[in-house]
């Protein structure tokens, strides 16, 4: 490091998200000078966009089953220590009005520019100093860490925090920053994939579906040994909604994708029950599932007829379908619109404990940027809390 005026902080978080300024908050409380720097003109901008507006920030039954990792004990330690119900308090503290959505998903009932006000008042609080428009150009290590900043500015710190999320919507700015630290320092990143992504197909399989675009049926989607049931929906592109979602982050090129369109139905009683009706197939059908997906299954794979003539080698057939249904995407739509990135700074080279690398005594990875993504539904802010939390009592 070369001599010169530099100006010293106790804690340097670099990225002013959902984790770093959970973490700058409980660094400040201890009274560790702290500086938060962000490349972007404003902070929190994936709080902002999230949950429509109104962020999805925490849920209420979170626990480690709810995440991905290479190592599924590392997220154990921190939920435990930070959990959905010390996020509530915070907010309740702040008297922001929120709702449970739906399992167990809580959203404000304003706006997300509610959440971000509240980090920034807990910063004020902390004395944490954030700016804006700063990256940082060259990470030097020393006695601590010398960071020189784009414009040329150096800053000395004791702990290093590296908050910079995944690299899910680079239009937002997202970038590989996290991970170029981590590898600067020898450690390991798992390999990275697009996470709560919708699916794509082929062509060929494209224009046998695209005109259902719009389409939502509630649905089972099974893949690679996990299930989630929620809705489907039909794109342009191929296959969205909740339930797609969930299950791309299991998904690898390659994979089959089973759906189950009719959960809970018995559908071969339920022919055999109607079958002395006047009815097709087609409009049995119809009556538990939108029109326009039936009319283009019994064009394409299932062949309509009364029902009193179907055979139980027919009815097998159309139960396996409807309970079945094979999907062999081409791949996702990728991190042009993945909310998350499946992957991430190796954490078994992290302490569960402090967040501190194993490695690099004062550099500290949380949040997104680590190999650990939770599912739809608020579990990754509360993995980003959670884990900011961790650190700040240790950085
Ligand atoms: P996050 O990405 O929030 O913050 C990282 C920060 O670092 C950013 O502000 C970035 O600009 C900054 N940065 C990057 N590189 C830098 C550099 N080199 N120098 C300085 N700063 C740098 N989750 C959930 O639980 N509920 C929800 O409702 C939603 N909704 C949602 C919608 C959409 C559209 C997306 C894309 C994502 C979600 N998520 C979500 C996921 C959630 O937003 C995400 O997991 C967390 O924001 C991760 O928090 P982090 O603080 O780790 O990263």
């Amino acid at each position: 490091m070369s001599e010169g005026k530099k100006t010293q902080f106790d804690t340097i978080v670099i990225g002013g998200g959902a984790a770093g300024l959970m973490c700058a908050i409980e660094a400040g409380k201890r009274g560790r000078r702290v500086l938060v720097l962000e490349k972007a003109s404003k902070i929190g901008k994936k709080i902002l966009i999230s949950g429509g507006g109104r962020c999805n920030f925490t849920n209420v039954s979170a626990s480690p089953e709810n995440y991905i990792s290479s190592n599924e004990h590392f997220c154990k330690s921190a939920l435990a220590r930070y959990s959905p119900q010390d996020f509530i308090e915070l907010v309740e503290k702040h008297g922001i009005p929120y709702h449970e959505k739906k399992l167990g998903q809580l959203f404000c009932n304003g706006s997300s520019r509610e959440i971000v006000g509240m980090l920034l008042k807990e910063c004020e609080a902390g004395s944490v100093e954030v700016r804006t428009n700063s990256s940082v150009s060259k990470i030097e290590r020393g006695e601590g860490f010398c960071l020189t900043l784009h414009g040329g500015e150096e800053l000395l710190c004791a702990s290093l925090v590296i908050a910079t999320g995944g690299i899910s919507i680079p239009k937002m700015g997202a970038t590989g920053f996290g991970y170029d630290v981590a590898r600067q320092f020898g450690m390991r990143v798992t390999e990275r994939k697009p996470g709560l992504v919708p699916l794509v197909f082929a062509k060929e399989f494209l224009t046998k579906i695209d005109e259902l675009s719009g389409v939502s049926i509630d649905a089972i989607v099974r893949c690679n040994g996990t299930e989630f049931r929620e809705n489907i929906l039909f794109t342009h592109r191929g296959v969205s909604g909740p339930a797609v979602l969930q299950g791309s982050s299991f998904w690898n090129e390659g994979d089959t994708v089973t759906v189950d369109l009719m959960p809970d139905f018995e559908i071969a009683k339920a022919l055999k029950d109607e079958l002395n009706k006047n009815k097709e197939l087609k409009s049995f059908f119809s009556e538990y599932l939108p029109k326009r997906f039936v009319q283009r299954v019994f064009e394409l794979w299932l062949t309509n007829q009364p029902l009193r003539s179907v055979s139980p080698k027919d009815s097998d057939e159309i139960e396996a379908f409807f309970h079945g249904w094979q999907l062999h995407p081409s791949g996702t739509e990728g991190y042009r619109t993945a909310e998350v990135t499946v992957g991430g700074v190796d954490v078994n080279e992290i302490s569960s404990k402090s967040f501190e690398s194993k490695k690099v005594p004062g550099l500290f990875f949380i949040g997104e940027v680590l190999d650990v993504t939770g599912w739809l539904g608020g579990y990754n802010f509360q993995w980003a809390w959670a884990s900011g939390y961790c650190a700040g009592q240790f950085v």
